[in-house]
């Protein structure tokens, strides 16, 4: 289990409880947290689901893999610290993190 804010572009924080193994995506949409959209049902191929994440979290989360940085690649807004949030599963180690999502989701 792990506390995980979302964060919208206009600091609206949104703080859930999310299961382990369970994606941040997949928590966010379920709670209709504003800004997480993703409409691919997290198979790396939409983007709505992009976030910010705060540097200090970069080493508690996987690297990402090829699909993920492709599609990266091709965000609108995306950011070196942007990550898709289907592409990270929810941990112990995640407790407490904060992560925001760009303007253009909303
Ligand atoms: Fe589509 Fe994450 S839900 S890329």
């Amino acid at each position: 289990m792990a506390k995980i804010t979302y964060i919208e572009h206009d600091g609206k924080e949104h703080t859930l409880e999310v299961a382990d193994g369970t994606t941040l995506m997949e928590a966010a949409v379920k709670a209709s947290v504003p800004g997480i959209d993703g409409d691919c049902g997290g198979a790396c191929a939409c983007a709505t689901c992009m976030v910010f994440v705060p540097e200090e979290w970069w080493d508690k989360i996987p690297p990402k893999e090829d699909m993920e940085e492709t599609m990266l690649e091709f965000a609108e807004n995306a950011e070196a610290n942007s990550r898709l949030s289907c592409q990270i599963k929810a941990a112990p180690a995640l407790d407490g993190m904060r992560v925001s999502m760009p303007k253009s989701q909303h």
